[in-house]
């Protein structure tokens, strides 16, 4: 058994996350998740106010009459998606009303934009609930934790879907993370996909591995069988940055993407984004959403890491769950039996 502070802390068996993976919908991986003993983690997955906080409630009491098990929920704190500051509010009102809500939603995980407004609500509102936020290199980091939040996830560029403008790799963040932050608990993210990347991730410090794209090839989720199908056989190569709604964005190669444009400057990026109106936000949801609903993998937006090139067939999100962390302790025990 793998003890570390984010399996005491959360109250889980096994040190391992699914990652939130909004626009689409983790409901159903989320369960399938904590039931195996991780953490699920559910995403924000509306990016218009409209219907969005109704969704959220809804998609949080599945998720409590599938499980009895621990779980968390993303929200997205960037400027454009105008519905973080009250879906903020109402789950920390949520989890006050409901105690099976309080009991279970244990991980309020916040990315995309700054975790300071989440972490002051939270902190009065949510006490109980651990608040960590998604950093992508050591300078905010350090801002994530100034702010008050309880961890990060430390998430390299080789991740799938919303990068920072900052490229820095998980390999480094994380020993980044794990040298200047020794006694915060740290989830490793981006580029795990294998019992190996388990076992290094813990090596390296790391208290549990979130992972996105390994658990969207997984049975349970409930991605489409086309988006599915298209992660064995690609490679590691076959991921490019490109320009997303909340800045750079890792996608598969597909005509979409190859005429979707270049990554901007986050400074050209942010006058882009005071022009776009609400048909433009429609537009780039519409092109995640065609492949989620109706599987066209050709003219929507495919987020995948660069773990593309880890993945050979579909699992079971109970086989990843357990199966890995057990592969990821032996691989660890060898290695001590090695040291004289
Ligand atoms: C389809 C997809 C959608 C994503 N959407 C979100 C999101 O809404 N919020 C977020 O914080 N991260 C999002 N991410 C990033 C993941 O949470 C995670 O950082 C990433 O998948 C890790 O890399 P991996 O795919 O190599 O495991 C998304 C990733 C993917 C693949």
């Amino acid at each position: 058994m793998i003890k570390t502070r984010i399996t005491e802390m959360l109250g889980i068996k096994y040190p391992i996350i699914s990652a939130p993976m909004g626009p689409f919908y983790t409901t159903e991986l989320t369960i399938a998740t904590s039931e195996a003993g991780g953490l699920g983690t559910l995403s924000h997955a509306t990016l218009l106010k409209k219907n969005s906080i109704k969704d959220m409630k809804e998609q949080i009491e599945h998720v409590i009459e599938g499980t009895d098990k621990p779980f968390g929920v993303n929200v997205r704190t960037a400027r454009v998606q105008t519905d973080h500051k009250i879906l903020l509010r109402k789950i920390a009102e949520w989890r006050k009303k409901n105690p099976k809500i309080r009991e279970q939603l244990v991980y309020g995980l916040t990315s995309a934009g700054g975790s300071r407004i989440a972490s002051k609500l939270w902190k009065k509102s949510a006490p109980d609930m651990y608040h960590f936020h998604v950093a992508p290199a050591l300078w905010l980091v350090d801002k994530v934790y100034d702010s008050g939040c309880d961890g990060v996830v430390a998430t390299g560029t080789e991740g799938g879907g919303h990068q920072s403008y900052e490229g820095i790799s998980t390999l480094v963040l994380v020993a980044q993370c794990a040298q200047k932050y020794p006694d915060k608990p740290l989830i490793a993210c981006g580029g795990f996909a294998t019992p190996e990347g388990v076992a290094s991730g813990l090596a390296m410090g790391a208290d549990a591995i979130a992972m996105g794209t390994r658990f969207i090839a997984s049975n349970q989720s409930e991605f489409h069988p086309n988006y599915k199908a298209l992660i064995p056989p690609a490679t590691a190569r076959d991921t490019i940055l490109t320009t997303g709604g909340f800045g750079p964005i890792r996608l598969l190669k597909n005509k979409y993407c190859l005429e979707h444009g270049e990554v901007v400057s986050k400074e050209e990026k942010i006058v882009q984004e005071s022009a776009y109106d609400l048909d433009g936000f429609l537009e780039d949801l519409h092109k995640y959403m065609i492949v989620y609903t109706d599987g066209d993998v050709v003219n929507g937006a495919i987020p995948v890491g660069q773990t593309v090139g880890l993945i050979d067939s579909l699992m079971d999100v109970d086989d990843i769950v357990t199966t890995f962390t057990k592969e990821a302790e032996k691989k660890l025990k060898n290695l001590v039996s090695k040291i004289s």
